[in-house]
Protein backbone atom coordinates (compact mmCIF):
# COMPACT_ATOMS: atom_id res chain seq x y z
CA UNK A 1 0.00 0.00 0.00
CA UNK A 2 2.79 2.51 1.00
CA UNK A 3 4.87 1.45 -2.49
CA UNK A 4 1.86 1.68 -4.42
CA UNK A 5 0.46 5.43 -2.79
CA UNK A 6 4.55 6.74 -3.31
CA UNK A 7 4.97 5.55 -6.73
CA UNK A 8 1.50 7.24 -8.01
CA UNK A 9 2.58 10.54 -5.85
CA UNK A 10 6.08 10.32 -7.62
CA UNK A 11 4.73 9.91 -11.26
CA UNK A 12 2.07 13.06 -11.08
CA UNK A 13 5.38 14.68 -9.11
CA UNK A 14 7.25 13.64 -12.47
CA UNK A 15 4.29 14.64 -14.87
CA UNK A 16 3.76 17.83 -13.39
CA UNK A 17 7.57 18.46 -13.79
CA UNK A 18 7.20 17.51 -17.49
CA UNK A 19 4.51 20.27 -17.91
CA UNK A 20 6.30 22.98 -16.62
CA UNK A 21 9.64 22.41 -18.18
CA UNK A 22 7.82 22.11 -21.53
CA UNK A 23 6.30 25.70 -20.54
CA UNK A 24 9.40 26.63 -19.85
CA UNK A 25 11.00 25.62 -23.21
CA UNK A 26 8.04 26.94 -25.33
CA UNK A 27 7.66 30.36 -23.34
CA UNK A 28 11.12 31.50 -23.82
CA UNK A 29 12.40 31.83 -20.16
CA UNK A 30 14.97 28.74 -19.99
CA UNK A 31 17.37 31.75 -19.22
CA UNK A 32 15.79 34.02 -17.01
CA UNK A 33 17.65 32.20 -13.87
CA UNK A 34 20.83 31.89 -15.61
CA UNK A 35 22.62 30.13 -12.60
CA UNK A 36 23.02 27.17 -11.06
CA UNK A 37 22.09 25.57 -8.65
CA UNK A 38 20.11 28.84 -7.65
CA UNK A 39 19.01 31.59 -8.98
CA UNK A 40 20.26 35.58 -8.57
CA UNK A 41 17.86 35.51 -5.07
CA UNK A 42 18.94 32.26 -3.62
CA UNK A 43 15.72 30.51 -2.30
CA UNK A 44 13.74 33.55 -3.16
CA UNK A 45 11.14 33.42 -5.97
CA UNK A 46 11.43 36.96 -8.02
CA UNK A 47 8.90 37.70 -10.68
CA UNK A 48 11.27 37.72 -13.67
CA UNK A 49 12.28 34.11 -12.96
CA UNK A 50 9.33 32.44 -11.18
CA UNK A 51 8.54 29.93 -13.77
CA UNK A 52 12.37 28.58 -14.19
CA UNK A 53 12.50 28.79 -10.39
CA UNK A 54 9.31 26.67 -10.41
CA UNK A 55 10.53 24.27 -12.76
CA UNK A 56 13.70 23.88 -10.52
CA UNK A 57 12.14 23.62 -7.21
CA UNK A 58 9.59 20.85 -8.30
CA UNK A 59 12.83 18.93 -10.03
CA UNK A 60 14.39 19.17 -6.54
CA UNK A 61 11.02 17.69 -4.94
CA UNK A 62 10.40 15.09 -7.72
CA UNK A 63 13.89 14.13 -7.58
CA UNK A 64 14.04 13.62 -3.68
CA UNK A 65 10.74 11.61 -4.57
CA UNK A 66 12.53 9.49 -6.66
CA UNK A 67 14.99 8.62 -4.68
CA UNK A 68 12.55 7.81 -1.34
CA UNK A 69 10.58 5.25 -3.53
CA UNK A 70 13.62 3.95 -5.10
CA UNK A 71 14.91 3.47 -1.18
CA UNK A 72 11.48 1.91 0.07
CA UNK A 73 11.17 -0.63 -3.12
CA UNK A 74 14.82 -1.37 -2.54
CA UNK A 75 14.54 -2.15 1.53
CA UNK A 76 11.05 -4.12 0.22
CA UNK A 77 11.40 -8.07 0.62
CA UNK A 78 8.22 -8.56 -1.23
CA UNK A 79 9.25 -6.03 -4.76
CA UNK A 80 10.07 -7.90 -7.64
CA UNK A 81 13.98 -7.98 -9.71
CA UNK A 82 12.35 -5.22 -12.39
CA UNK A 83 10.96 -2.75 -10.15
CA UNK A 84 14.27 -3.04 -8.04
CA UNK A 85 15.65 -2.53 -11.48
CA UNK A 86 13.44 0.24 -12.81
CA UNK A 87 13.37 2.53 -10.07
CA UNK A 88 17.50 2.47 -9.83
CA UNK A 89 17.16 3.30 -13.97
CA UNK A 90 14.55 6.31 -12.38
CA UNK A 91 17.24 7.80 -9.79
CA UNK A 92 19.89 7.64 -12.27
CA UNK A 93 17.72 9.45 -14.80
CA UNK A 94 16.89 12.16 -11.77
CA UNK A 95 20.37 12.42 -11.23
CA UNK A 96 21.43 12.96 -14.87
CA UNK A 97 18.30 15.10 -15.17
CA UNK A 98 19.92 17.65 -12.61
CA UNK A 99 23.59 17.18 -14.00
CA UNK A 100 22.13 17.71 -17.07
CA UNK A 101 20.09 21.54 -16.89
CA UNK A 102 23.06 22.75 -15.28
CA UNK A 103 24.59 21.91 -17.81
CA UNK A 104 22.02 22.75 -20.23
CA UNK A 105 21.84 26.37 -18.75
CA UNK A 106 26.15 27.02 -19.12
CA UNK A 107 25.70 25.62 -22.40
CA UNK A 108 22.96 28.48 -23.41
CA UNK A 109 19.83 26.02 -24.63
CA UNK A 110 22.38 23.91 -27.21
CA UNK A 111 19.52 22.39 -28.97
CA UNK A 112 20.77 18.67 -28.69
CA UNK A 113 21.35 18.99 -25.23
CA UNK A 114 17.75 20.18 -24.82
CA UNK A 115 16.54 16.74 -26.70
CA UNK A 116 18.65 14.89 -24.64
CA UNK A 117 17.00 16.52 -21.44
CA UNK A 118 13.25 16.11 -22.56
CA UNK A 119 14.77 12.63 -23.92
CA UNK A 120 16.09 11.48 -20.16
CA UNK A 121 12.31 12.66 -18.62
CA UNK A 122 10.63 10.02 -20.51
CA UNK A 123 13.08 7.59 -18.99
CA UNK A 124 12.49 8.67 -15.64
CA UNK A 125 8.33 9.07 -16.28
CA UNK A 126 8.32 5.37 -18.11
CA UNK A 127 10.83 3.64 -15.16
CA UNK A 128 8.37 5.29 -12.60
CA UNK A 129 5.80 4.01 -14.72
CA UNK A 130 6.84 0.36 -14.56
CA UNK A 131 7.39 0.78 -10.55
CA UNK A 132 3.46 2.00 -10.29
CA UNK A 133 2.64 -1.23 -12.66
CA UNK A 134 4.39 -3.44 -10.25
CA UNK A 135 3.01 -1.58 -7.60
CA UNK A 136 -0.51 -2.51 -8.40
CA UNK A 137 0.68 -5.82 -9.40
CA UNK A 138 1.90 -6.10 -5.86
CA UNK A 139 -1.29 -4.90 -4.03
CA UNK A 140 -3.80 -7.47 -6.17
CA UNK A 141 -1.72 -10.52 -5.73
CA UNK A 142 -3.57 -12.20 -2.88
CA UNK A 143 -1.80 -14.37 -0.19
CA UNK A 144 -0.32 -17.54 -1.06
CA UNK A 145 -1.18 -20.48 1.40
CA UNK A 146 2.35 -20.45 2.35
CA UNK A 147 1.99 -16.70 3.02
CA UNK A 148 -1.58 -17.27 5.13
CA UNK A 149 0.45 -20.13 7.00
CA UNK A 150 1.85 -17.85 9.29
CA UNK A 151 -1.08 -16.10 10.02
CA UNK A 152 -2.90 -19.38 11.01
CA UNK A 153 -3.48 -19.87 15.15
CA UNK A 154 -1.11 -22.61 16.21
CA UNK A 155 -3.44 -26.24 17.25
CA UNK A 156 -2.73 -28.01 19.97
CA UNK A 157 -1.49 -31.62 19.49
CA UNK A 158 -3.81 -34.18 21.64
C1 LIG B 1 14.03 15.36 -12.69
C2 LIG B 1 14.40 16.51 -13.16
C3 LIG B 1 13.92 17.21 -14.42
C4 LIG B 1 13.02 16.84 -15.38
C5 LIG B 1 12.19 15.54 -15.47
C6 LIG B 1 12.98 17.91 -16.36
C7 LIG B 1 12.19 17.93 -17.49
C8 LIG B 1 12.18 18.92 -18.42
C9 LIG B 1 11.41 18.92 -19.63
C10 LIG B 1 10.48 17.81 -20.09
C11 LIG B 1 11.68 20.07 -20.30
C12 LIG B 1 11.10 20.50 -21.65
C13 LIG B 1 12.06 20.13 -22.76
C14 LIG B 1 11.52 20.41 -24.13
O1 LIG B 1 10.35 20.74 -24.28
O2 LIG B 1 12.28 20.28 -25.09
C15 LIG B 1 12.62 20.81 -19.51
C16 LIG B 1 13.14 22.05 -19.85
C17 LIG B 1 14.12 22.70 -19.17
N1 LIG B 1 14.75 22.28 -18.03
FE1 LIG B 1 14.28 20.62 -16.98
N2 LIG B 1 13.85 18.90 -15.97
C18 LIG B 1 14.44 18.51 -14.79
C19 LIG B 1 15.39 19.21 -14.06
C20 LIG B 1 15.95 20.40 -14.43
C21 LIG B 1 16.94 21.13 -13.67
C22 LIG B 1 17.47 20.70 -12.31
C23 LIG B 1 17.26 22.25 -14.40
C24 LIG B 1 18.21 23.36 -14.12
C25 LIG B 1 18.85 23.54 -13.05
C26 LIG B 1 16.48 22.22 -15.61
C27 LIG B 1 16.53 23.17 -16.59
C28 LIG B 1 15.70 23.21 -17.68
C29 LIG B 1 15.67 24.31 -18.64
C30 LIG B 1 16.56 25.54 -18.64
C31 LIG B 1 14.69 23.98 -19.58
C32 LIG B 1 14.25 24.84 -20.78
C33 LIG B 1 15.04 24.54 -22.00
C34 LIG B 1 14.59 25.45 -23.12
O3 LIG B 1 14.34 26.63 -22.87
O4 LIG B 1 14.48 24.97 -24.25
N3 LIG B 1 15.69 21.07 -15.60
N4 LIG B 1 12.91 20.11 -18.38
Amino acid sequence: MILKTLTLITLASVFILMFIGGYVSASGVGLTCPRWPLCPAGFVPMQEFIIEYFHRSVAATTALLVFITTGFVIRSRISPRGMKIASIIASCAALGQISLGAIVIIERLHAVLVTIHLALGLVLFAMILIAVAYSFKLADKKPTTSDSSSLRTPTTSS
